[in-house]
């Protein structure tokens, strides 16, 4: 039996990296608190600084680097320096670190992290530890961690992991390596963990995954709308339906979302689902047939494309009064990716009438499949052919956003700043307002759209 006794130890979390990073470090500090830590803003001061770290790109994992070399170089102070996340389990970054970090550990062994702790801090001096609910965090299965529950950054807006992990090995990606297989949480616990956050006043979920559309309950449970009781599959979209029919207002988004895995039914539940936001996350990646099939996407341009007029037909015919929006994520530079491979991207986009695309200059990843394939175009081509898509999602956000004026939208604000308040639309629009009225940072409220630009709208409260 462990007994609690005073003490005071600060943790900072340095997050890199997508949602995903962001929703774990969320349940880590939430970990590291229930063990006795207190959160710290100021990595000069904390005793324990855990770096949560992405492997997406060369550059992601240059800054890692970086920071930790820096707060190495601090001789005064004994700060315990801790890498999770993406980078944690590659064996170049832990040769190549060893001697400026003190534990790595993938978020997934949490249960590792908790015995690092109870060696390093309850031998020295005062510090004793609380120990959490041993069954809390016992399953060794890679899901575990996300049972912890968290400490959300925002009072009213949360991500909500519903998987982990990728079994679709994109040619160029590490994050299967990095996350393991892709393993899907319960139901039932996403369920709880979303009522809970609406009974605390959350206006927004984010749905997190690396691939939402191949979600699979990993347990059956009662499904009520089948006939009979019988128990059925959790897919993406019963999930969905379930989430939408919680009570309260709220808005609903996910990412991302495979094409291969994009079906009818998963178009129409999203569709027809109110509370679910009028946004699709649907990355392409390459718009070169032998690209991607070269990248081991599993679609064609043609499917893609099939998909595209699909997701517009139905919000035309079930949400005619709203607008919609559809973004996506591309590499350019993929090794071998002629300038006429490329300019098939540049078609996928004119076709598609993006509203956003994050584009990704290609970054060679060690341990993956493209690793051994040459990097041959050159940094400054994927430079060019980045500003040259960008110019193509320029016109297409901007025509997007023109239909936007004069109409009134829900918005969610986020944040004051110069007497601004800048929030969301259901269709992930920026939107800049003047802050007349004091207060609504984390409220709906109803916006008259009075400019429209490429990246954001303007206009006044209605
Ligand atoms: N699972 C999502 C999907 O299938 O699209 C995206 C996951 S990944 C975390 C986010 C984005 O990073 C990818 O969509 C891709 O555009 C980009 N990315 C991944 N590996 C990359 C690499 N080696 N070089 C450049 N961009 C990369
Ligand atoms: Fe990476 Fe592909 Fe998995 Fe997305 S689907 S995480 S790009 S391997
Ligand atoms: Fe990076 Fe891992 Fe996300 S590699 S983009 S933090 S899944």
């Amino acid at each position: 039996m462990f007994h609690v006794a005073l003490f005071s130890m600060n943790y900072f979390i340095k997050t890199f990296g997508c949602q995903m990073n962001v929703s774990d470090s969320e349940r880590i500090a939430a970990f590291l608190e229930e063990h006795n830590f207190s959160s710290s803003d100021n990595i000069k001061e904390a005793d324990l600084v855990i770096f949560n770290t992405c492997g997406i790109k060369q550059t992601a994992e240059n800054r890692a680097y970086s920071m930790i070399n820096n707060l190495r170089k601090e001789k005064k102070r004994n700060v315990q320096i801790i890498m999770t996340g993406c980078l944690a389990n590659r064996a170049d970054v832990q040769k190549r670190m060893k001697s400026k970090v003190d534990l790595f550990f993938p978020v997934k062994d949490i249960k590792e992290f908790e015995n690092w702790i109870i060696e390093n801090y309850l031998e020295i001096g005062n510090w004793k530890l609380e120990i959490a609910a041993p069954n809390k965090i016992t399953n060794k299965e890679n899901i575990a961690y996300l049972s912890i529950n968290p400490k959300y950054s925002s009072n009213y807006a949360a991500y909500v992991p519903i998987m982990t992990g990728c079994n679709n090995f994109c040619a160029y990606c590490v994050v299967p390596n990095a996350r393991g297989r892709e393993v899907s949480r319960p139901a039932e616990e996403i369920i709880s963990e979303i009522k809970d956050l609406i009974a605390k006043g959350y206006k927004s979920i984010t749905l997190l995954g690396q691939n939402v559309n191949s979600y699979k309950s990993p347990t059956t449970i009662n499904y009520q709308l089948s006939t009979k009781n019988a128990q059925k599959e959790i897919n993406f979209a019963t999930l969905l339906k379930k989430i939408n029919s919680i009570p309260g207002k709220f808005w609903i988004n996910f990412v991302s979302s495979h094409p291969k895995n994009m079906d009818d039914k998963l178009i129409e539940t999203v569709v027809k689902s109110k509370k679910v936001c009028e946004w699709i996350h649907l990355p392409v990646q390459a718009g070169d047939d032998d690209i991607l099939r070269k990248m081991n996407r599993r679609y064609t341009q043609k499917h893609y494309l099939e998909q595209i007029k699909k997701i517009r037909a139905a919000f035309k015919k079930y949400k005619p009064q709203h607008q919609f929006s559809i973004s996506s994520d591309i590499i350019v530079g993929f090794p071998g990716e002629t300038k006429k491979q490329f300019l098939e991207s540049a078609a996928v986009m004119k076709k598609s009438k993006f509203d956003m695309v994050f584009f990704g200059q290609y970054s060679p990843r060690p341990e993956t499949v493209a690793w051994k394939m040459k990097d041959n175009v050159s940094q400054k081509e994927k430079v060019w052919r980045e500003n040259f898509l960008n110019e193509i999602l320029k016109k297409t956000a901007f025509t997007n956003n023109k239909k936007y004026l004069n109409k009134t939208l829900e918005v969610l604000i986020e944040k004051e700043k110069g007497g601004f308040y800048f929030g969301k639309t259901r269709t992930q629009k920026n939107v800049k307002l003047q802050a007349k009225k004091k207060g609504l940072v984390g409220k709906f409220t109803k916006v008259l759209i009075k400019k429209a630009h490429a990246w954001n709208l303007e206009g006044e409260i209605d």
